[in-house]
C-alpha cells in the first residue's frame, strides 16, 4: 500500500526509507518490530546509517532511571518503564510500556521487549531478540542472539539457541518440545 503523501495521526508520510537522505538534519526513530522477522530493526538501522544519518534516543518522562544506566543511540523507552542501576541498553533497543529491568541487566542491539516484560538482575539478552509481552525472566540468565520468547512465557534458565529460536511457556521450553508435549495430551 502506498502511503506516500497521506496524513496519519496528524503527520504526513514523507516517503520510503531511502528518501531519508533528503532530510539530512533529521534524526530517525524506528518503532518497527516483528517476532518472526527479528532482523527487521537491524535492517532499518543499517539503511539509515548507510545514508550517514543518525537516530534519536527517546525516553518517556515517566520512566524511572536509576544510577549509572547506559542508553545508547536509537533506543526507545516507553512510558512507565523502570531501569535499575547499571542497566545497559545497546543501540536501537525498543522497550514497550511498563517494562521493569532490574540492575546489571544488559540488552544488546536491535532487540525488542513487548509490554510489561519483567527482567530480574544480571540478565544478558542478545542482539535481534524479541521478548513477548508479559514475559518474566529470573536473574542471571542468558538469552542468545535472535531468540523469540513467546508472550507470557517464564524464562528460568539460559536460552541457548542451538538452532532453536523460539521458546514458549511456563517455564519456557523450545517450540519443538512444546508441540511434542501438546500432541501427547
Ligand atoms: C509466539 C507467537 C509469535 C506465535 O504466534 P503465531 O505463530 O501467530 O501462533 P498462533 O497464535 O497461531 O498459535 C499457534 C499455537 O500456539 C499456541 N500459542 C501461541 N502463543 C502461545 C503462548 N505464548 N503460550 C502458549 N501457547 C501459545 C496457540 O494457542 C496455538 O495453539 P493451537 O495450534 O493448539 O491452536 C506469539 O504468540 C507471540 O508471542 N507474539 C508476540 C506478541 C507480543 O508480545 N507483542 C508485543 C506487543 S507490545
Amino acid at each position: 500500500m502506498n502511503l506516500h503523501g497521506k496524513v496519519i495521526s496528524g503527520y504526513q508520510v514523507l516517503g520510503e526509507i531511502n528518501l531519508a537522505k533528503d532530510y539530512p538534519n533529521t534524526q530517525y526513530i524506528s518503532s518497527i518490530a516483528n517476532p518472526t522477522d527479528r532482523v527487521i530493526r537491524r535492517k532499518i538501522w543499517d539503511k539509515i546509517k548507510k545514508l550517514g544519518l543518525h537516530f534519536a534516543t527517546l525516553v518517556h518522562p515517566s520512566v524511572i532511571v536509576y544510577k549509572d544506566v547506559i542508553i545508547k543511540e536509537g533506543c526507545v523507552v516507553n512510558a512507565s518503564c523502570v531501569l535499575g542501576s547499571n542497566v545497559i541498553l545497546e543501540e536501537n533497543v525498543h522497550l514497550a510500556y511498563a517494562c521493569n529491568i532490574a540492575h546489571e541487566t544488559k540488552i544488546c542491539a536491535h532487540s525488542t521487549l513487548g509490554t510489561g516484560v519483567n527482567l530480574s538482575s544480571g540478565i544478558l539478552i542478545g542482539e535481534d531478540c524479541y521478548i513477548g509481552a508479559g514475559v518474566s525472566a529470573t536473574h542471571d540468565v542468558v538469552i542468545e542472539d535472535d531468540t523469540l520468547v513467546a508472550v507470557g512465557s517464564a524464562v528460568v534458565d539460559n536460552l541457548r539457541t542451538n538452532g532453536q529460536h523460539m521458546w514458549i511457556g511456563v517455564p519456557a521450553i523450545t517450540i519443538k518440545e512444546y508441540m511434542r508435549n501438546k500432541l501427547k495430551k
